[in-house]
């Protein structure tokens, strides 16, 4: 297994690239099994878990040939099962559920298990599908979903407005029969991002992006070519990178809009953030000031950059308390950042953060993917020398990260343990 080791202390100088979206990547990659034509994908990211969906469409039949940052599909004789020892390595496998009941009327899935940010069940996905006629049966760990006929159009409202399960359902009544209502869909840049790219396949969706969304089934998609959004976490992170080395650092390729709650949250610390025409300029000096931080679902302050914004909290001035609303368990970061010196006293979904601490670099351990990039951020401010290991987890959201942060200025780089 790899580890990054890192020395502190640098500022961070210069153009960093961010690269296509992960999290809409995904599901428009499982989405492109149901065009009758091929699929031309751009902007998509060289990252483990797009490999894990390129071995998932492989299973399902389909043929696909990436050479980053494209990558061509096109569904094959369709095999509408997805297996556990792939799916437990993702479980955003189960983005494949819509996309096989609408082609096949049938499809085999293993649940997905929890992960280290919590529980996260799909039942939302399931009963939403089910208004839709189909049925699921649990055996041996498998979803076993089928439909006699065609998914029908239904009114659906969702409990929560869950991204996976908007995501399914916008694939799911894309061919269905009749018009799908969902209400109290989600409303996050990368469903906009799938709900444009089954658009432009032939799909008839309205009012993504907000949180009722209506789909009139079509009987069949076409192929297209079409461009990923880029990650706008990725883009969040290394903001947090610019201003925790109080550098100044200009993000290319940049979302802009989708960073709004972020930006703000970073200039209410005193970071400064200038949209300019080539992407966002962040700049910061050690005047930061903590703030009370409370993670939503969009447009609110992303649950992605809790663990990102509590590293340069840590650094900052005065203290600030951080509410994760979005799932039960996604603090372990807080461990690991108590174990360079930081000061947060964790309470249920609050973590109350003190600032003005000096981080000493430590050998820390990454849980999960945000948790990682939380623990490199903290290592570039650290005093000394910071090992983070098990940075697979890193390797599933962050194209060359220790690459992208030494191209301007990082001590970072990557060790074989
Ligand atoms: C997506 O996960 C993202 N993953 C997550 O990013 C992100 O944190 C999350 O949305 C929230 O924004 C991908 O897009 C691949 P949800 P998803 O369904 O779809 C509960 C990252 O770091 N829930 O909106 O799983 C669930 O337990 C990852 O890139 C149910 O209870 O998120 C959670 O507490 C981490 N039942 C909350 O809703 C359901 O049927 C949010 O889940 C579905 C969800």
């Amino acid at each position: 297994m790899d580890k990054l080791v890192i020395q502190g202390g640098n500022r961070l100088q210069g153009e960093i690239r961010i690269s296509g979206s992960k999290n809409a990547s995904l599901p428009i990659l499982l989405a492109s099994l149901m065009p009758e034509g091929d699929v031309v994908l751009e902007n998509v990211p060289e990252l483990r878990d797009i490999r894990t969906t390129l071995k998932l469409l492989t299973l399902l039949g389909c043929n696909s040939d990436f050479n980053g940052p494209e990558v061509e599909i096109s569904a094959g004789n369709l095999v509408p099962e997805a297996p556990y020892d792939l799916v437990r390595t993702m479980r955003a496998s189960v983005l494949c559920l819509g996309p096989l009941l609408a082609k096949l009327g049938r499809a085999k899935v293993a649940l997905p298990g929890g992960c280290a940010i919590g529980s996260r069940p799909v039942d939302l996905h399931l009963r939403a599908l089910e208004r839709m006629g189909a049925t699921f049966d649990l055996d041996s760990g498998y979803i076993i979903g089928t439909c006699k006929s065609p998914l029908k159009g239904a009114h659906i409202t969702f409990d929560f407005p869950t991204v996976g399960g908007t995501e399914n359902l916008l694939m799911a009544a894309s061919l269905a029969q009749g018009k799908t209502i969902l209400e109290n869909a989600a409303k996050e840049p990368e469903v906009v991002d799938l709900a444009n790219f089954l658009n432009a396949c032939g799909a008839r969706i309205n009012g993504h992006g907000t949180s009722i969304i209506t789909i009139d089934g079509v009987p069949a998609l076409n192929g297209c070519r079409y461009r990923v959004m880029s990650d706008r976490i990725e883009a969040g992170t290394y903001m947090v990178a610019g201003a925790i080395s109080f550098g100044d650092v200009l993000l290319t390729n940049c979302p802009v809009e989708e960073l709004d709650s972020v930006s703000a949250k970073l200039q209410e610390m005193g970071v400064k953030v200038v949209m300019q025409d080539k992407g966002v300029q962040i700049s910061a000096d050690d005047k930061l000031s903590c703030v009370d931080v409370v993670t939503l679902p969009y447009p609110g302050f992303p649950t992605d950059m809790q663990a990102q914004i509590m590293a340069l909290m840590c650094v900052a001035r005065g203290s600030g308390v951080i509410k994760e609303t979005i799932f039960e368990n996604r603090f372990m970061h807080a461990l690991e950042l108590i174990r360079m010196g930081a000061n947060i006293k964790l309470s249920g979904q609050n973590a109350v953060v003190r600032g003005g601490k000096k981080l000493m670099g430590a050998p820390v351990m990454a849980s999960d993917l945000r948790a990682s990039a939380a623990l490199v951020l903290a290592g570039l401010v650290a005093e000394g020398t910071t090992e983070v290991s098990r940075i697979y987890h890193l390797d599933r959201g962050y194209e060359s990260m220790e690459k992208k942060l030494s191209k301007v200025g990082a001590r970072i780089e990557r060790v074989s343990q």
